[in-house]
């Protein structure tokens, strides 16, 4: 091997990527609890698993997770039956898709349509009074990232915000921090 990256190994000899085995994760075992995983199934399915359709179904995931988990990215290669170099080639070729979360946890507030008519805007006005976070930002410790998504996929539990991979469903701006607090430590 010539040289290695986050999610794939290049071998020289062949010229070609190969995703690291331990982030390909079989369909099958992915998370079903997770509505965020849902939700790309749901996208996949609509465009019916056409590689064509990559970039949207990466839009799809990175606006649901804030960034593109390796677990996320191996699913949706798979799914699409890709070689792994055209995915990872794709995601870094465009600024709006990222690898890596903002911080060591993250906080993803839902809003979307559902999520915002039911407070999501209150929840980040918390945060940002209680943590003197907004939205895209990173304590200087980076152990708390605050990120919006647009939907999560579970609009029947807006409003919804997910700390690291939790959601936490119907929650009033004045429990969001400490929530935050109980799950990663007062900050
Ligand atoms: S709008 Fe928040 S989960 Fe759908």
């Amino acid at each position: 091997m010539d040289f290695e990256l986050p999610l794939f190994l290049f071998n020289k000899n062949a010229g070609e990527f190969y995703m690291k085995s331990d982030t390909a994760v079989p369909v099958k075992d992915m998370p079903k609890t997770d509505p965020r995983m849902k939700l790309i199934a749901a996208k996949l399915k609509k465009e019916s698993f056409k590689p064509d359709a990559l970039i949207e179904i990466l839009h799809t995931a990175q606006n649901a997770y804030g960034y593109l988990p390796k677990e996320v990215l191996s699913y949706i290669t798979k799914a699409l039956h890709l070689p792994p170099s055209r995915v990872y080639s794709t995601v870094t070729f465009y600024h709006f898709f990222s690898l890596k979360s903002k911080g060591e946890h993250t906080c993803l507030v839902c809003t979307g349509t559902a999520c915002y008519v039911k407070g999501a805007q209150a929840i980040l006005n918390e945060i940002e009074r209680g943590l003197g976070l907004k939205a895209g930002q990173v304590t200087a410790d980076n152990k708390l990232g605050v990120q919006v998504a647009r939907c999560i996929g579970a609009c029947g539990l807006a409003p919804a915000v997910v700390l690291d991979d939790e959601v936490q469903a119907k929650v009033a701006p004045e429990e969001i921090v400490q929530k935050i607090n109980a799950k990663i430590g007062t900050l």
